[in-house]
């Protein structure tokens, strides 16, 4: 497939929405993680996280890869950003690395660690864009994990105090504040199933894991408020919209039941203070990490939801012998990115109309903090030519168009991601950038999606 968008057509959406539909405040940027694309994971004073200990133990990631140079952007930061202040967006959206500022987890600051971020920070200003800062992006420090990560409570509290110096390092300059990065890909990959660090298999006795980082979160904004006058404090969760395969009552208890895990663990206590029942969920676990005062923690108001959205979840009624209240069907009809995942742009639509619908009042304005795809994106004669990446995205950020015409408050949308990176435990193979990254030369190569969102920032009709 040759484009269908050529530089010099319009930067239109699907829809033929252009830049001039949204409001002129939305926020248009690309998101990043720093364990992703920093690298240099030993220099300067940094201390190991659980993804430099889980990468360098073998067989953890499919291509043997790690992150230790991943894009050398902690080197490259300037370039990163001149290139993405060429591609005209007026916010970013990067995460700070716990261990390169505090580098065991407590006590004492790393002040390099922390100089790099304000440097990032000051580059960004530099060049009129707005930071968002997320604190957490799933790289603990290793000494905390080994007394026990996040499925102890001493842990959050650690959190509250990096957040802490972070917050009175950048908060004159940075206003937008994510706590946490998807809780739910924190406790289910890395304590359930173990497929992310810190690798721990515990399948339903995780949930403490789960509860401590939404802990963390409720105390980790007390510190931002307390040191931000006027920040924007929010949280970043992964959702799935769930849904039936058939119209029978077992499909919909088995979505019902999906939602309530994967979704409503997660959104319920930050919005409403309670977590889904166990009749809800149907998976027995044992609450009795919840402390008195906890779900008051952690439902503080928020400033803004990040919400991070790839596809949405076909289930059905679970077979005889499965532990689970659902059983997962591949969405085959539809087409297939190269993590597996189906393309589903009217899902986006459709989760954001049905928080406003579940949440109303007390759902805050929500930003799209990820949304993007990968494909086996070729360099050919020096050029990326990635036209379903392309469709990808206009048809994604159409369907935040037709939401927002529904009556949802969006307030940005953030492309995952600026640069092709290290995808955790799939490492290089897949590409999620609107930048090529040659990692033999660490050159960047802007693929055709990044000068389709270039028109399309730049309003070009
Ligand atoms: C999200 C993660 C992000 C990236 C994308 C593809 O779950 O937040 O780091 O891996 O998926």
């Amino acid at each position: 497939m040759t484009s269908l968008w050529s530089p010099g057509d319009p930067g239109t959406l699907s829809d033929g929405r252009t830049r001039a539909a949204f409001p002129d405040h939305f926020l248009w940027g690309t998101a990043t993680a720093a364990y992703q694309i920093e690298g240099s994971w030993d220099v300067d004073g940094k201390g190991p996280s659980i993804w430099d200990t889980f990468t360098h133990t073998p067989g953890k990631v499919l291509d043997g890869s790690t992150g230790d140079i991943a894009c050398d952007h902690y080197v490259r930061y300037a370039d990163d950003v001149a290139l993405m202040a060429d591609l005209g967006v007026n916010s970013y959206r990067f995460s700070v690395s716990w261990p390169r500022v505090v580098p065991t987890g407590e006590g004492a600051v790393e002040p390099r660690g922390l100089d790099f971020y304000d440097r990032l920070t000051d580059a960004l200003l530099g060049h009129g864009i707005a930071p968002v800062v997320t604190l957490y992006h799933w790289d603990l420090p290793q000494p905390l994990e080994d007394r026990g990560g996040w499925l102890v409570r001493d842990t959050a509290y650690r959190f509250a105090e990096y957040s802490d110096h972070v917050a009175r390092r950048l908060g004159d300059r940075v206003r937008t504040w994510i706590t946490i990065n998807e809780a739910v890909v924190i406790s289910t990959f890395g304590y359930a199933f173990g497929t992310h660090a810190p690798g721990r298999v515990l399948l339903f006795d995780s949930f403490p894991a789960t509860h401590h980082v939404l802990l963390a979160h409720g105390v980790a904004t007390q510190a931002v408020r307390a040191a931000v006058p006027g920040a924007q404090v929010g949280i970043t969760h992964n959702l799935s919209p769930v849904l039936p395969l058939t119209g029978s009552s077992e499909d919909a208890a088995a979505a019902s039941a999906l939602d309530a895990i994967q979704n409503r663990t997660y959104l319920d206590p930050c919005l409403l203070g309670a977590y889904p029942s166990i009749e809800e969920t149907r998976i027995p676990v044992d609450l009795s990490c919840i402390h008195d005062g906890d779900l008051e923690t952690i439902a503080a108001p928020l400033d803004v939801l990040g919400v991070n959205y790839y596809n949405p979840t076909t289930v059905k009624a679970p077979g005889e012998g499965n532990p689970f209240p659902f059983e997962i069907v591949p969405m085959t009809d539809y087409e297939q990115t190269d993590m597996g995942w189906p393309v589903v742009p009217s899902g986006l639509r459709d989760l954001l109309v049905s928080l406003k619908d579940r949440y109303a009042e007390q759902l805050p304005p929500v930003m799209v903090t990820e949304n993007g795809v990968a494909f086996p994106d070729e360099l050919v004669d020096g050029a990326v030519d990635d036209p379903r990446r392309v469709e990808y995205l206009r048809s994604h950020m159409a369907a935040v168009g037709e939401a927002m015409d529904a009556g949802a408050d969006v307030r940005g949308f953030f492309v995952w991601s600026f640069l092709d990176n290290f995808e955790w435990a799939e490492g290089f193979r897949p590409r999620f950038g609107l930048v090529y990254t040659d990692y033999a030369t660490q050159q960047r190569i802007p693929k055709t999606s990044f000068q389709w969102f270039r028109s399309f920032l730049r309003g070009d009709a």
